[in-house]
């Protein structure tokens, strides 16, 4: 019989070579990635938490922890080794894995924790790196200085800068071997900052985010999530981010969201030894309980009083595994939703099982409002904006509606950010007409009436009330505008006329009148309509010809390529003279052909998108007017309006593949335009300007110019 400690696992292979040490993304919903760290024991897949085993007490034995749990990293400590004879020789002789019988990736801390625990230690710099590397682990750690959250502003300067002075003799003594920079700065946001800057600058594989233990113990998580949005934005894209000492699950969520890779976790042993259980959205404490708040593998057939009944070494044990299950659950949960592109939905749900995280997570929700004026909200701002450029708004699903704050998840702030920059009126836009009361689809609903009104009348604009925005009519069925999973209430009152203002200012109309029209009351809202205009012939006997239906659909069209493509509405008026429309057997449209008879695009019906052909990829490039980008630069999330699909630029070496339709690597973007956005189409040139394909972007500008692995232009079709 094989038992958890004799490996049905196997063992871990290496990684190729020549991937050592990096970091690669597979997906990513936002700030949010799915990646690939890759070690000589293995691929760790991020997020992951990274256990704590302590050489001298194994609450759960690490082979275990490989086999019956799946961990591919855990964390140990150096200096502990380092610090008893017979650990230290024994790794020494054997290396980390074989004394610890772990054959996954093994990260290792320096002894700065222990500095915090209990004072001073007595190993020094390059000391505790080449006892890292002596006894093979895969990821090092770096001599830090923790920075604790009460200690003074100047204390807290000198563990940065110390910490910075530290890092590259840490290197040097490394020798090629992974090593971990932390970042520090105390609650001192600009130091986090400057930390952040300073540390990127040397050849770290990985930053640690150091200094939080004793805010989360005190659950002062607004100000962990500040460290977080004061250390992030200001790392390279290709190295993970780890919480240092983070291990309860609660907090996976909202960190995930906002782009941390790793955490580690010795709360699973703590928390256990201390009778108390691990939940995502707290800690329970066994005494009292009568029931499971959350039953687990671990936890199966027996019940609290059973439990409570165990020796303490029984009791220990069976509540850690308990508790590395429901963290490993969370962080799985985590995952998918990460795949699915819900991450900030999951941590918008557990903020509200947490008044700390509650708090922390409604002050995120008030950046998208705060305007600029100190020097913290100036810095927040950015920080939200960084948030916002990874975010892609075009995608596929709907918006489920759980809470107030769904309205400012960041991929439906990017929606309405892209919808307000790039749509433009075809009217003055002087009188206003706003359908509310009810959800899409809306053409089901009064599509033959707006019909009727565009075909006699181009000087009303029509748009519909949606719980996250007003639309216009002719792009009704944009998601997420279009696709909101939520309760009918958030329908059926009348939108304030303030907030209608304040959206249409958004979009650039300033009308003179404004009327609200009940959906619910087709006949008192046709009423009301002819009261206004007595012109219009609204009734349904009033015969739609074809021209009707198509003066709809060209709207349509100008404003896809705008909002898609990014084309100037004025050239798309001129062009789409004379196109013609496919259509589906349910009327909608399938193509779009210019009056030539060239197939540009074709309108798309999962999220109300655009998909652009070869031929209308050359189409547009030839109406460009802005010069070859020649940098990364990415200053505002600025759409860049009607200035075209932004470049990318690519090196000549890469030509010949992206012609053949083969999608484009990092490692071959050599400049891209300062309006690229991840999920956005973009057209590929060579440094002639020539166009070698077309395709969606998968990465934020920065994220182009920092990785060295994994695709950065999925190509939808090459152009020879
Ligand atoms: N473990 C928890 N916090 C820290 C930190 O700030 N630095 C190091 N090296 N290890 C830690």
């Amino acid at each position: 019989m094989t038992t958890h400690l004799e490996g049905h696992r196997p063992a871990p292979e290496s990684c190729r070579e020549q991937d050592i040490g990096r970091f690669e993304i597979l997906h990513s919903d936002g700030r949010a990635r799915l990646g690939k760290i890759h070690t000589r024991h293995g691929p760790l897949h991020t997020p992951a938490l990274l256990p704590v085993v302590n050489p001298n007490i194994r609450t759960i034995e690490p082979r275990e922890m490989w086999n019956r749990w799946g961990i591919e990293g855990l964390i140990t400590n150096s200096y502990i080794i380092w610090k008893h004879e017979e650990l230290s020789q024994k790794a020494k002789q054997d290396g980390v894995h074989q004394l610890i019988n772990y054959p996954g990736v093994v990260v290792c801390d320096s002894g700065t924790f222990q500095s915090y625990i209990y004072g001073d230690v007595e190993v020094k710099v390059e000391e505790i790196i080449r006892f890292q590397k002596e006894i093979g682990v895969d990821v090092a750690t770096m001599l830090d200085v923790f920075t604790r959250p009460d200690m003074s502003r100047e204390e807290v300067k000198k563990g940065v800068e110390l910490t910075v002075e530290r890092a590259q003799p840490s290197l040097l003594a490394a020798d090629g071997m992974m090593v971990n920079g932390p970042i520090q700065g105390g609650l001192e946001w600009d130091l986090r900052e400057l930390s952040a800057t300073s540390m990127s600058e040397h050849g770290f594989s990985i930053h640690p985010i150091g200094g939080i233990v004793p805010v989360m113990e005190q659950q002062r998580y607004l100000e962990l999530l500040k460290v977080m949005l004061s250390s992030m934005p200001h790392l390279p894209q290709n190295r993970p981010v780890h919480l240092f000492g983070c291990g309860h699950p609660m907090l996976f969520p909202m960190a995930i969201a906002l782009g941390v890779d790793l955490f580690d976790s010795a709360a699973y042993a703590l928390f256990a030894r201390d009778d108390r259980l691990l939940t995502p959205w707290g800690t329970v404490k066994l005494e009292g309980l009568e029931h499971w708040p959350l039953t687990t593998p671990s936890l199966f057939g027996t019940t609290p009083e059973q439990v409570r009944a165990m020796d303490d070494g029984s009791r220990c044990r069976i509540l850690a595994e308990h508790n590395l299950d429901v963290s490993i659950a969370e962080l799985d949960r985590c995952r998918q939703a990460v795949t699915d592109g819900t991450i900030w939905e999951l941590a918008e749900t557990r903020s509200q099982q947490h008044p700390a995280l509650r708090e922390a997570f409604l002050w995120l929700n008030t950046l998208s409002k705060s305007s600029e004026k100190t020097d913290d909200e100036n810095r927040w701002n950015k920080a939200h904006e960084w948030i916002l450029e990874a975010n892609v708004a075009q995608r596929g699903g709907g918006v489920r509606f759980i809470s107030h704050e769904s309205n400012n998840r960041p991929w439906v702030e990017v929606a309405r950010k892209l919808l307000h920059q790039r749509w433009k009126a075809s009217s003055e836009g002087n009188n206003v007409l706003i359908f509310y009361g009810r959800s899409g689809p809306w053409r089901e609903k009064v599509g033959s009436l707006v019909r009727r009104i565009r075909a006699q009348t181009s000087d009303i604009e029509i748009l519909v009330h949606t719980p996250i925005g007003l639309l216009p009519w002719a792009l009704e069925d944009l998601n997420p505008f279009a696709h909101i999973q939520g309760s009918s209430m958030l329908y059926r009152e009348e939108p304030k006329l303030e907030w209608c203002k304040r959206e249409l200012s958004n979009m650039n109309l300033e009308p003179e009148k404004i009327m609200l029209l009940d959906m619910n009351n087709k006949s008192e809202l046709m009423d009301a309509i002819i009261l206004e205009f007595p012109e219009l012939q609204l009734h349904e006997d009033h015969e739609q010809s074809d021209e009707d239906i198509r003066t709809i659909e060209i709207e349509q069209g100008i404003a896809r390529l705008a909002l898609f493509a990014n084309l100037d509405p004025s050239i798309a008026v001129q062009e789409l003279v004379g196109c013609t429309f496919i259509h589906t057997r349910t009327g909608r449209v399938k193509n779009i052909l210019l009056n030539d008879g060239r197939h540009i695009a074709s309108p798309r019906m999962r999220d109300g998108g655009l998909s652009m052909t070869a031929i209308g990829a050359e189409w547009i490039h030839s109406f460009r007017k802005e010069p070859l980008p020649e940098e990364f630069e990415n200053e505002v999330l600025e759409m860049n309006t009607h200035k075209g699909p932004p470049w990318v630029v690519i090196d000549s070496d890469a030509v010949p593949f992206v012609k053949e339709g083969r999608n484009v690597f990092h490692g071959f973007v050599k400049a891209v335009d300062s309006w690229l956005r991840p999920g956005t189409y973009c057209h590929v040139v060579d440094e002639d300007c020539q166009l070698v394909g077309h395709g969606t972007c998968m990465s934020t500008i920065n994220g182009m110019k920092d990785h060295n692995k994994g695709v950065a232009i999925k190509i939808r079709n090459g152009i020879k």
